[in-house]
């Protein structure tokens, strides 16, 4: 069965906006695990767009499943990475001016640099996945420099304007699964996944994680409005009860 590991950059992105203390990141990692996930997923930025270097050390001491880094692999990434020590280290590309990560690692194209970075990584203990388009030559590439898994990206097949362009990037995803399954990588998949194209793609076997972010924050802050809306109500109208009352 697969596991999920939940994204919670978007709640830390809820706090910059007014960079202040909620809601606070730490606080939802320990509701996403209460709640059944397998995993805390963050993605320190190079510009610290949302998650802080606080919220990691934090959620270091905090999560009690598994602690994913998605990161640039920068040095100073790597110098974090080294000294928090999170379970796992994803290697994603980093555009400053992107609004999310946009498409996997070529990793093909920077095998020597990526070796050396994911050895230093894994001397360090942690396990490193790379982020990439699903395409066979990557996923070899993949095992080549040493990672121990790959996390195939969704995001083609989850933004498919059609059925047909759908079916052609599940195709893609399952062919490169296949691949890394063959060469026993370890297979995460994510980016994009929601509520309705979640239930296709979880049924490849081989995926063992599922990273998701956005679906699950934006559900929570719909789904938990209502509740919300209700426990303000009720403090409004308790407040104006107390003020009818003679002093
Ligand atoms: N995997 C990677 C490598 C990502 O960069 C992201 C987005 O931060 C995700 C998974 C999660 O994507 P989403 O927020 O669209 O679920």
């Amino acid at each position: 069965m697969a596991r999920l590991s939940v994204n919670i950059d978007q709640i830390a992105t809820l706090r910059q906006a007014r960079l202040g203390k909620e809601p606070d990141p730490v606080t939802a990692a320990s509701i996403v695990e209460l709640a059944g996930a397998d995993g805390v997923t963050v993605h320190l930025r190079e510009d610290r767009r949302h998650i802080q270097d606080r919220d990691l050390r934090l959620l270091r001491e905090t999560v009690k499943t598994k602690l994913n880094l998605e990161m640039a692999a920068t040095e100073e990434m790597i110098n974090i990475a080294l000294e928090i020590k999170p379970d796992m280290v994803t290697l994603v590309p980093e555009k400053r001016a992107e609004l999310t990560t946009e498409g996997g690692l070529d990793v093909v194209m920077n095998k020597e640099g990526l070796s050396k970075q994911i050895s230093v990584l894994k001397n360090g203990g942690i396990a490193v996945s790379l982020f990439i388009n699903p395409e066979i030559d990557q996923v070899k590439a993949a095992l080549r420099v040493g990672a121990d898994y790959v996390e195939i990206h969704t995001g083609r097949y989850a933004d498919a304007a059609n059925k047909e362009e759908g079916e052609i990037e599940f195709g893609r995803i399952l062919d490169a699964t296949k691949a890394a399954s063959k060469l026993r990588l370890g297979i995460n998949a994510g980016h994009g996944l929601n509520y309705i194209n979640i239930k296709k793609i979880s049924k490849i076997s081989e995926i063992e994680e599922f990273s998701i972010g956005h679906s699950i924050i934006s559900r929570a802050v719909l789904v938990g409005l209502d509740k919300a809306v209700r426990e303000m109500t009720e403090l409004v109208k308790v407040n104006q009860a107390v003020l009818k009352q003679p002093l």
